[in-house]
Order: structure tokens, then C-alpha cells, then sequence
């Protein structure tokens, strides 16, 4: 597959399981579609609590499920939302893909536009594990 055929479906699943959010206190649904080191693909969507703080964004719950996978590198990422401009990942969930690199793609993709990065942009002078090794 080729690397834009892949972009192709990584939006479209990442929008498939946006529906699937389960956000009736902010009606704000996210989608999120992780493409792994060997090409798999791995998903999730926003899950919120009555008891507010205990959402789990999207982007963190693919990323548990694209490591309980067994996936140990990320090439890329698609966040998908129904808003334009198109909604970045929120800081806790840039710290937490920053485990696997700050060199992967990050794609924000709304209903008419997008935008990218690499998350080292949206993450300056990223605390790391380099960071605790020193
Ligand atoms: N949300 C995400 O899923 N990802 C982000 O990066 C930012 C916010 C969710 C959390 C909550 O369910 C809703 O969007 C509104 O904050």
C-alpha cells in the first residue's frame, strides 16, 4: 500500500470510530487511528465519565490498544473531529505517544481541512526518557 493509500485509511477508520465516542457531557467525538512501525493499524475514541476528570481521550486509547497489540513504534497519527480547524491532541496525550519518538506523524483531520506536524513540533523540549538518563 502506498504511503497516501494508507493516509486514506487511516482517516477513514479513525472516522468509523469516532462514532463510537462515548461523550454525552462534552457531545465532542474524537476519533483517533494509529499506523504501527509494521503498518498495522490500531484505534480508539474518546471515552468520558460522569465523574468528568476520568475521560480518556482518543489518541490515548489507541494507543493502548496499538501497544496491547504488541505494536512498538508508531509511524503515524490521525486524529479525526467534527470541528474546522481541525483539533490537535491534547498535552497529555502528546507526553504519552512522545514514548515512541517525537519523529511521527501527527494528522488533525476535520470535516473540510487538515493540518500535520511531526509531534516533536507540537511537543518542544520534550521531557523523555532521554531526559531521565542523563
Ligand atoms: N479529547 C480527545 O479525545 N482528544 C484530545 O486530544 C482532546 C480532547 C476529548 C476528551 C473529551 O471527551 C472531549 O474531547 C472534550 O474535551
Amino acid at each position: 500500500m502506498t504511503a497516501e493509500a494508507g493516509l486514506v485509511e487511516l482517516v477513514r477508520r479513525a472516522r468509523e470510530v469516532m462514532r463510537n465516542a462515548h461523550a454525552p457531557y462534552s457531545r465532542f467525538h474524537v476519533g483517533a487511528a494509529i499506523e504501527a512501525g509494521d503498518g498495522s493499524i490500531h484505534v480508539g475514541c474518546n471515552v468520558e465519565s460522569a465523574s468528568y476528570g476520568l475521560t480518556i481521550c482518543a489518541e490515548r486509547m489507541a494507543l493502548g490498544a496499538a501497544v496491547s497489540a504488541g505494536a512498538t513504534s508508531i509511524r503515524r497519527v490521525v486524529v479525526t473531529t467534527e470541528v474546522d480547524p481541525p483539533a490537535a491532541p491534547c498535552g497529555a496525550c502528546r507526553q504519552l505517544l512522545a514514548e515512541f519518538g517525537l519523529t511521527m506523524e501527527i494528522r488533525a483531520v476535520g470535516p473540510t481541512s487538515e493540518r500535520r506536524w511531526t509531534l516533536g513540533a507540537l511537543l518542544p523540549d520534550a521531557f523523555t526518557r532521554e531526559t531521565l538518563e542523563q
